[in-house]
C-alpha cells in the first residue's frame, strides 16, 4: 500500500444536508446545505472556494456543531483521538467536538468585552487539554506564540477582539489555533482583510503546524492564501452542493474563468 492509502480518514462528510434554524422563531428553517461530500486524511491540506452566500461558513458551523443549524440528513464523522475511532458527531456538542482535536477559526470573530485575551486562552488551554496550566508555563507559550506571529505581548492584556482591527482579529485566531495544535483545523476567510505582510505571517502560523499529521480546511476566495498554504485538493462549492472538486490547476482555472462559468458547466 502507498503511503496516501495508508493514512487514516480524519473527516468524512457524506450527503450532509444541513438548514438554518431561527433562534427566535423556530418554525422558520432555511435550507442551506444540500448533500456534501468530503474526505479528509490526516495530513491534508483542502481548500473549499466558492461564490459569496453558497454556503462555505454555514458549513464550517455545522462541522463545528453551531446549534442554530440542523443536519437534516447525512453525517460529519470525524476520528476521535480519545476514542481513536472514526464516530458520526452531528449529536455532539460543539465544545465536546473542539476536545477531540476539531478547531474552527471564524469569518468574523466575535468582541467578548470584560475577558482578557491570556484569560481566554488559558482557560481555553486548561478545558481542551483537561489540566492544569501554570501561569508561568502558560505565559511562555503564550509570549512564544505572539512573538512568533508578530503580535505585540501587550494584546494579551486586552478584551478579546474589542476593538481590534480586521487583521489583528485573525491574528488573534491564528494564535488561538498555534495554542491549541487541533487535528483538523478549519479556517474560515482566515485571508480576508490581511495586508500582503500579515498575510504571509498568518500563512507563516498555519505551515508551522504542519507535520504531516494535522489536517487544514481553508475557507478562501483567493489563490492568495493557497500560494503559501499549499492545499493539494480544492473543492468547488456552490447553491449549497460540492459542483467541482480537483488538484491545486482548479485555483488558476477558478481564477481565470470566475465562479459564473464554473457554475454553468456544472449545471
Ligand atoms: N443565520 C442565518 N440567517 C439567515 N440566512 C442565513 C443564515 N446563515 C446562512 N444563511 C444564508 O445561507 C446562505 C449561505 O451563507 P454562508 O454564510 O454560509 O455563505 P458563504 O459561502 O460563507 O458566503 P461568503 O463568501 O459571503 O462568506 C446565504 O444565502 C445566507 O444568507
Ligand atoms: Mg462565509
Amino acid at each position: 500500500m502507498s503511503d496516501k492509502e495508508n493514512k487514516k480518514t480524519i473527516l468524512e462528510i457524506s450527503n450532509l444536508h444541513a438548514e438554518y434554524i431561527n433562534p427566535q422563531n423556530t418554525t422558520e428553517k432555511i435550507p442551506i446545505l444540500h448533500g456534501i461530500n468530503i474526505s479528509i486524511k490526516e495530513g491534508e491540506i483542502h481548500a473549499i472556494m466558492g461564490p459569496n452566500g453558497s454556503g462555505k461558513s454555514t458549513l464550517s458551523s455545522v462541522i463545528m456543531g453551531h446549534p442554530h443549524y440542523k443536519v437534516t440528513k447525512g453525517e460529519i464523522n470525524f476520528f476521535n483521538k480519545n476514542t481513536n475511532k472514526l464516530e458520526n458527531i452531528v449529536d455532539m456538542p460543539a465544545f465536546e467536538r473542539a476536545r477531540i482535536g476539531l478547531f474552527l477559526s471564524f469569518q468574523y470573530p466575535a468582541a467578548v468585552p470584560g475577558l482578557p485575551v491570556s484569560q481566554f486562552l488559558r482557560n481555553a488551554l486548561k478545558t481542551l487539554r483537561n489540566e492544569e496550566i501554570s501561569v508561568k508555563e502558560f505565559r511562555k507559550e503564550m509570549n512564544d506564540s505572539m512573538d512568533f506571529l508578530k503580535m505585540d505581548n501587550e494584546f494579551a492584556k486586552r478584551y478579546l477582539n474589542e476593538g481590534f482591527s480586521g487583521g489583528e482579529k485573525k491574528r488573534m485566531e491564528i494564535l488561538q489555533m498555534t495554542l491549541i495544535k487541533p487535528a483538523l483545523a478549519v479556517l474560515d476567510e482566515i485571508d480576508s482583510g490581511l495586508d500582503i505582510d500579515a498575510l504571509k505571517i498568518v500563512s507563516d502560523g498555519i505551515n508551522s503546524l504542519i507535520d504531516g499529521k494535522r489536517s487544514f480546511l481553508l475557507i478562501t476566495h483567493y489563490k492568495r492564501l493557497l500560494d503559501y498554504v499549499k492545499a493539494e485538493n480544492i473543492h468547488v462549492l456552490a447553491g449549497g452542493k460540492i459542483i467541482k472538486q480537483g488538484g491545486f490547476e482548479l485555483v488558476d482555472i477558478l481564477e481565470s474563468k470566475g465562479y459564473d462559468e464554473i457554475v454553468k458547466e456544472a449545471q
